[in-house]
């Protein structure tokens, strides 16, 4: 019989038992194991109810992802969850770990729901770029009432087995074992003919569209609001206001229609690559699950500046008593008043309670003594970006730092392993680097030197997970994988402004691509004169043949650094963060072209939507090809979740990908033709072209 869903009676129960490891995904053998299992208890005289249940760590999760490339396979999940409606016997779902998606409307179509205290419930399917396509846009309304019901569909967020309960999705909640308890409750519905509850049925309360207008347009603002550009939260109200308008049948109907117009979305394509390239990206390639990360029970930060001080809120955040240590008592003190301040402004925005921000600045304190990191088991350097100082507070940490403690350094671009020199213990030393800032960005690149221990980067990598942080691993290169891979972006952009376009211009296009801000007023944001500086660092090694970023730096040599200055790439009124497009910019950029003998043009949004696209994919190619990135995906995560780009686009080499390999070849050679060797194509990208090949499929 079936194996996937196990059949066992205890006292006129049959136990369901689906068994689908890691998450009991509802895939084809599972729907077909749900199917033969319920008939046959159907059948059975000696059952009187059904409970429905998961193995292993949860209930399902959802639909089997993996499946949604492959024709659809019978049963549909909507048949074997209508099927409920029409059995006799009750049936129960018992719920523990995470209901989501599929799983949730599975146990929707089941007559009665309990769950274990800690179970989760939820319906994320608009992250996947669909909707909850099992009915749970028409049941969970009926059940849960229209408003719980959108917030939990739009949001994709899950909620908790108690809330669940307040909502009326769970009847019980199941203290101690759940399986028991599911047996327990299931013989009373039996012993006191409770009737079945069928979640397809009309509820009273709910009634037309028109009832609900203000409601359904608070959904739709959040939508807008919470997933730009992204159409699945639409349709799932879509899909809502149908069943508010339609009888169930018609309802369920219309959704099939528009959910398999969703799953074969480009949006669903990218968001479903995301979730897998988010969860690759944690495994490394040459390290197993046989390596333990080190364990680490408390950390130290060397810096009480911006990231210092984010790095130690992202720490204690996760439980870690953290030392700061800073070069003076002023310099401390200021740093730690700081963040103090940064605490204080979380309570204000109602994130945290009191008690929350001073349990975690107690385990926040500061020392300017390097001594007292002896007891650190990992220490993140976090001082000025200069190679000497970072080497001499490796060798000072060499001296004080307790055997085995990882030592990491929160440089953005400099080399690793030159770093790791001033030590003896260069295995021990890695690269976390994160971005700002750093106790709210997700994003933490784990940098790998040639000498870092293999426990060494899964302690970096286990930190990101313990952290809240999406850890991915890069090699050592200048500006590591996501900064360098962004950096040909930016430098395109400038370019453009040099030929022609305007600042707002640049920006709208690539906002308009569904990034949060264009690269110009990030570099406002920013400060023009952090780059400018790398620039200068990087002086004596600059190919002369190249061209170069003149205007970048004639506007740092103005004083133009950004909204700290009040003026950048645009102008902002004094104090003020707003861009307001500035005359003079295009005054600078035109003498600057002239200098440079550069034509000023009409410069149309493909061409800069295309420059800064493709520079950024070729960069990503080389850094692929030179195994700085163990994967295409990992830098595609790293814009995710380092620069927002959004999550419905996949990602630069996804977005390459879906262009066609051969296209972004042609425009490389065109744009190199006319602006020179930085548009040298990738040799990987070229011979990927020509083989028919693709970087993420
Ligand atoms: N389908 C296929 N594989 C899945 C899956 C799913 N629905 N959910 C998780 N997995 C896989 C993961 O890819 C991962 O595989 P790997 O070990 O090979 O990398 C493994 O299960 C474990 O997943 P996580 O690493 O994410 O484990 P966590 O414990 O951190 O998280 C989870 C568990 C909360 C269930 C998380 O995996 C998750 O959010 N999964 C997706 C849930 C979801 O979106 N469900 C809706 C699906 S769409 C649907 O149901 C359509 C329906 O309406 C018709």
């Amino acid at each position: 019989m079936n194996e996937i869903v196990g059949y066992e009676i205890e006292g006129r129960v049959a136990v369901l038992t689906i068994d689908n490891p890691p998450v009991n995904a509802l895939g084809h053998a599972v729907r077909e194991g749900i199917v033969t299992r319920v008939e046959q208890a159907v059948a059975d005289d000696g059952v009187d109810a059904i409970v429905l249940i998961g193995a292993g760590r949860t209930f399902p999760a959802g639909a089997d992802i993996r499946e949604f490339d492959q024709p659809a396979r019978e049963p549909h999940l909507l048949v074997v969850v209508d099927r409920m409606d029409t059995i006799e016997k009750a049936v129960v779902a018992a719920i523990h770990g995470t209901a989501l998606g599929g799983g949730l409307e599975l146990a929707l179509g089941c007559h009665f729901r309990v769950a274990s205290p800690d179970a989760r419930v939820g319906l994320p399917e608009v992250n996947l770029g669909i909707f909850p396509g099992a009915a749970g846009t028409q049941r969970l309304p009926r059940v849960a009432g229209l408003d719980n019901a959108l917030e939990m569909i739009v949001s994709g967020k899950p909620v908790g087995a108690v809330t669940a309960h307040d909502y009326g999705i769970v009847d019980a909640i199941v203290e101690g074992d759940l399986r028991p308890g599911a047996l327990a409750f299931a013989q009373k519905i039996i012993a006191d003919g409770t009737p079945r509850r069928i979640s397809s049925e009309p509820r009273d309360g709910i009634g037309a569209p028109e009832a609900h207008a203000e409601t359904i347009d608070r959904y739709r603002d959040l939508a807008n609001r919470r997933f730009r550009g992204q159409e699945s939260p639409h349709q799932a109200i879509e899909s809502v206001v149908d069943g508010l308008r339609m009888p169930y049948d018609e309802a369920v109907a219309a959704d099939r229609v528009r959910f398999e117009a969703c799953k074969t979305s480009s949006q669903s394509a990218a968001l479903r690559y995301a979730f897998f390239a988010e969860r690759e990206a944690a495994k490394i390639p040459d390290i197993g699950k046989d390596v333990a990360p080190r364990a680490v029970k408390s950390a130290g930060v060397i810096g009480a500046g911006t990231m210092g001080r984010g790095i130690a809120i992202s720490l204690a955040d996760s439980g870690l008593p953290v030392t700061v240590v800073e070069t003076g008592q002023e310099a401390l003190d200021a740093g730690m008043a700081e963040l103090a301040k940064l605490y204080e402004a979380m309570v204000s925005r109602g994130r945290i309670d009191e008690a929350t921000k001073a349990e975690r600045l107690a385990r926040i304190t500061g020392a300017i003594d390097y001594g007292v990191l002896g007891e650190a088991d990992l220490v993140i350097e976090a001082a000025f970006e200069d190679l000497d100082v970072k080497k001499d507070i490796f060798q000072t940490l060499d001296g004080v730092a307790k055997p085995g403690a990882v030592l990491a350094t929160n440089t953005s671009y400099m080399d690793i392993d030159a770093i790791a020199t001033a030590t003896s213990r260069p295995r021990d030393v890695i690269g976390l680097h994160y971005f700002v800032p750093a106790n709210v960005m997700r994003l933490l690149e784990v940098v790998r030197g040639d000498e870092s221990a293999p426990d060494a980067i899964a302690t970096g990598m286990a930190l990101a997970r313990r952290t809240n942080k999406v850890g991915v691993l890069a090699g050592v290169c200048h500006g590591f994988i996501a900064n360098r891979s962004r950096l040909p972006l930016v430098r395109e952009a400038t370019f453009l402004i040099e030929e022609g376009a305007s600042p707002a211009q640049v920006d709208k296009v690539l906002t308009d691509l569904g990034m949060p801000l264009g690269p110009l007023a990030v570099s406002d944001l920013s400060g023009l004169d952090v780059s400018w500086r790398m620039r200068q660092s990087l002086a004596a090694d600059r190919d002369p043949e190249a061209r170069y970023m003149h205007l970048a730096d004639r506007m740092c040599e103005l004083g133009r650094f950004g909204i700290k200055a009040g003026r950048g790439w645009y102008a902002y009124e004094e104090g003020g963060r707003h861009p307001q497009p500035d005359e003079e910019v295009e005054a600078i950029a035109a003498a600057v072209a002239g200098e440079q003998g550069i034509e000023r043009r009409e410069i149309s949004d493909d061409e800069i939507r295309a420059r800064c696209l493709y520079a950024a994919i070729n960069e990503g190619a080389k850094i692929l090809e030179e195994g700085v990135a163990a994967r295409a995906s990992d830098i595609d995560v790293m814009w995710l979740y380092g620069f927002g780009f959004p999550r419905w686009r996949g990602g630069i080499m996804f977005i390459a990908d879906e262009i066609g390999l051969p296209e972004i070849l042609s425009q490389l050679r065109a744009f190199e033709a006319v602006h020179g060797k930085l548009w040298n194509p990738s040799p990987l990208l070229e011979r990927l072209a020509a083989d028919g090949g693709s970087f993420t499929r």
